[in-house]
């Protein structure tokens, strides 16, 4: 049910692959809340996705943008820029290592894809920031967000050199929020999200196994992207204007757990 949460506010929406993509189901839901939406990715995956499947469906306008790309996120925010004028809210979600793609192991990492992995997965979202601060393009009490995964914090074993990556990530929120905050009441943050079956999810080595350990761990079970769908759209909201400089679980309790009652059956299923 939609309640115009978002009417009138216009945002800009990376990283919808396909339908599985979390920003996929952040812009469907923005849009049935009124927003206006100007959607973009690789251009690599605009030829292999169906980004376009979206943007009829929504009325937005695709620009391809690399986002490791200054000049090419540049052309991006013109294109912003002419569309709508300053921009309310900015969904980050994007993610990629050269490492967990060639499953290198965490001890032996090929560190010119580490650089890939900081530069797509993390520094990508301070250049989107930096250029928006720059150009001052972000409305008064805008709200900018990225999506990250709890082993930024706590060490999940084959989640590789993306932990770091989210790290880094969570920290350019914290430390952008504050300049944003200061110069046009913007906030920044991040939403740590249950483990989610999408390309980039799946990626991961032992993803099946995460996405079950999830599931007996979070006392509400794993969040769904639609589930981050809806607090991406709160966050985007006059409902939260104050809230920045925070990395936000979406987990279903699963980050304030140590065991639950479901994985003690699973290992000793006769009591
Ligand atoms: N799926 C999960 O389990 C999970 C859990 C927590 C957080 N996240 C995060 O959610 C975000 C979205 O991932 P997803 O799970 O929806 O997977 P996805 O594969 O659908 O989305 C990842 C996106 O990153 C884009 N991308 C990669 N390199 C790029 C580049 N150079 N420039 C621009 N875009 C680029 C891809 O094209 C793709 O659209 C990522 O940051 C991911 O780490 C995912």
């Amino acid at each position: 049910m939609a309640n115009n949460l978002l009417k009138g506010k216009k945002g800009i929406i990376f990283g919808a692959l396909d339908s599985n993509s979390i920003a996929w189901k952040v812009a469907e839901a923005a849009h049935a809340e009124g927003a206006q939406i100007m959607l973009t990715n690789a251009a690599v995956a605009l030829r292999m996705g169906e980004i376009n499947v979206l943007a009829e469906k929504i009325g937005a306008q695709v620009i391809p943008a690399d986002a490791t790309s200054m000049e090419e996120l540049g052309a991006l925010l013109d294109a912003a820029e002419a569309e709508f004028g300053k921009i309310d809210f900015v969904l980050h979600s994007i993610g990629m290592s050269p490492n967990v793609r060639k499953k290198r192991a965490y001890t032996d990492l090929h560190y010119d894809w580490l650089g890939k992995t900081f530069d797509v997965s993390a520094i990508s979202f301070h250049k989107i920031m930096q250029l928006l601060y720059q150009r001052d393009l972000m409305n008064e009490w805008g709200s900018i967000l990225a999506l990250t995964y709890v082993a930024a914090q706590r060490t999940f074993s084959e989640y590789n050199d993306m932990a770091d990556a989210k790290a880094l990530l969570e920290s350019f929120a914290r430390s952008f929020g504050y300049h944003f905050g200061k110069k046009s009441h913007v906030r920044v943050n991040t939403i740590s999200q249950s483990p989610t079956p999408t390309t980039a999810g799946t990626g991961v080595a032992g993803f099946d196994k995460m996405l079950s350990y999830g599931e007996l761990m979070s006392p509400l079970g794993n969040a769904t992207a639609d589930d981050c769908a809806k607090y991406c759209v709160m966050m985007f909201s006059d409902y939260t204007k104050r809230i920045t400089m925070q990395n936000l679980f979406n987990d279903g309790g699963f980050s304030s757990m140590g065991i639950s009652a479901d994985m003690f059956e699973h290992f000793n299923p006769e009591g």
